[in-house]
This record gives C-alpha cells, sequence and structure tokens, in this order.
C-alpha cells in the first residue's frame, strides 16, 4: 500500500464533522441582513458537491491526495450547508433576488479548461488546487466577519467551528497547489497562470452571476476594510511557485466590483 503524503494525512487526522447545537441554532434568531448572507453561503457550500464532481470529470482524482481529500472535504461542507439550512429555516428574512437562470457551474468550468491543459495534469491539478485554495481563503474571511456579525452564542460557536474547517481546507488545497507548481515546468506554469487568469472569480460568482452576488455580498465588496481583507487571498497565491503577482483578486475587485464612490 502505498504512504499518503504528509499534508493529506495531516488533513484527515483532523477531519470530522462540525459540533454544533442543532436545538440551540434552530432556536436562534439572527439578523435578517446576516440571514441573507448565509443564504448564500449554505447553496455555495452545497454547491461543494459539484466542484468534488469536476475533480472525477478532470481526472484529478487520480492523484493520492485528492482521492483522500475529496470524499471528507465533501462530506464536510455538506454538515456545514445542512446546519447553515436549520440555522435559516427559522429566520425571517428576504432571500437575495433570484439569480439569472442558472448555467451549471459544471458546465461553465469544464468548458472553460482549456483543451490543452486536460492532458497536462499536474498542471490541471495546480490550477484546481489554487481555486480551490482561493476560494476557501475567501470563505475564512467571510466566515470571520459573520462570527462578529451574530449575538447568539450556538450560531457563533457554530461559524466558529466552520472557520476552523475551512482554514483546513485552505491549508490541505495551498500545500496540494505548491508540491504540483514545484513539479511544472516554465511552460505549464505561464499556461496556469493564464488559466488562472481567465477562470478566477470568488464563490459564488459563477453560480449566482455578479448582480446577484454583490447584492448578497454587499457588505464586504462596499465596505474598505474587509474588501482589504478579501484582498489578501492574493498573498496567499503568492506563495504558490509559478503563480507570484498574479493579482487575481485585486483585478477582479477592480474590473467587476468597484468601490462605489
Ligand atoms: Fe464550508
Ligand atoms: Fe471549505
Amino acid at each position: 500500500m502505498r504512504t499518503l503524503p504528509e499534508h493529506a494525512a495531516r488533513f484527515l487526522r483532523d477531519a470530522g464533522l462540525v459540533h454544533w447545537d442543532e436545538v440551540a441554532c434552530a432556536g436562534a434568531r439572527v439578523d435578517p441582513q446576516v440571514s441573507r448572507i448565509l443564504h448564500v453561503v449554505a447553496q455555495l457550500e452545497a454547491d461543494t458537491a459539484i466542484t468534488t464532481q469536476h475533480a472525477h470529470t478532470l481526472g484529478i482524482d487520480r492523484a493520492d491526495d485528492i482521492a483522500a481529500f475529496l470524499p471528507q472535504w465533501a462530506a464536510e461542507e455538506a454538515e456545514h450547508a445542512r446546519a447553515i439550512s436549520v440555522l435559516l429555516q427559522h429566520q425571517t428574512y428576504v432571500p437575495p433576488v433570484a439569480a439569472p437562470p442558472a448555467i451549471a457551474r459544471h458546465r461553465r468550468l469544464v468548458a472553460r479548461v482549456p483543451r490543452q491543459l486536460f492532458g497536462r495534469l499536474r498542471a490541471t491539478g495546480l490550477v484546481y488546487c489554487t481555486l480551490g485554495a482561493a476560494a476557501e481563503y475567501v470563505t475564512v474571511v467571510v466566515y470571520r466577519e459573520l462570527v462578529a456579525m451574530v449575538d447568539d452564542q450556538a450560531v457563533e460557536a457554530l461559524l466558529h467551528e466552520i472557520t476552523h474547517q475551512e482554514r483546513r481546507h485552505c491549508a490541505f488545497l495551498l500545500t496540494a497547489a505548491r508540491e504540483r507548481a514545484r513539479a511544472i515546468s516554465p511552460v505549464e506554469g505561464h499556461l496556469t497562470r493564464w488559466v488562472l487568469a481567465e477562470m478566477w472569480a470568488p464563490p459564488g460568482v459563477p453560480s449566482l452571476g455578479l448582480d446577484a452576488w454583490r447584492d448578497a455580498f454587499g457588505p464586504f465588496i462596499d465596505d474598505a476594510v474587509l474588501r482589504a481583507r478579501v484582498q489578501e487571498m492574493d498573498r496567499i497565491v503568492d506563495t504558490i511557485p509559478h503563480l507570484g503577482d498574479l493579482h487575481l483578486m485585486q483585478q477582479f475587485l477592480e474590473q467587476r466590483a468597484p468601490l462605489a464612490s
């Protein structure tokens, strides 16, 4: 039997579903504005099932570390979705505007992976892990802020636990990305940079569309301090070989979600 790479073994050592008090959360009251954000967040958590399917479609799960990560990751994210859904069932709020007829993320992502990349498994894996690490980082920032926005102790504890798990997911994907990046050629590195610049969008944009995404995450996008925190994601990507100074989030925010003056 092959030994699992250290980052995968570490990920599995700390694996498990979030602990949360279902009765207390079902009885909690959450601010309507925060509930709207959580509504979208729950949808994104549930979408992880599609993202794991991408790994199968692209053949990335042939790698030992990803094969070990995917089922546990999917289970943990599904529990995040379930917990938030239970919480929201008892809240009064207006859900964010409906997304335009959804273009399935599955079709979009797979269709947009350039043909040259399919035969280059390490580069494809690098794109997948980098997009994943970046998305998990943004999720950490969002949950950390949500913790500060709620008053109820049980809800705060739940969001804390989820934040902790998102950090673990980010750490795994970042290490997996670095390992792949170290093994690729400069040409593959260039290709990867180009693909990432083409494909990157924060979690929620591909499935919601820009308008609905902006409507839901307005408190983050229109606040200079939170915006700066989200943009820290670019420093994380900088630590991956070949991917320095890509400024994925900065470019997105400046071009597609400028600060209202
Ligand atoms: Fe999650
Ligand atoms: Fe996560």
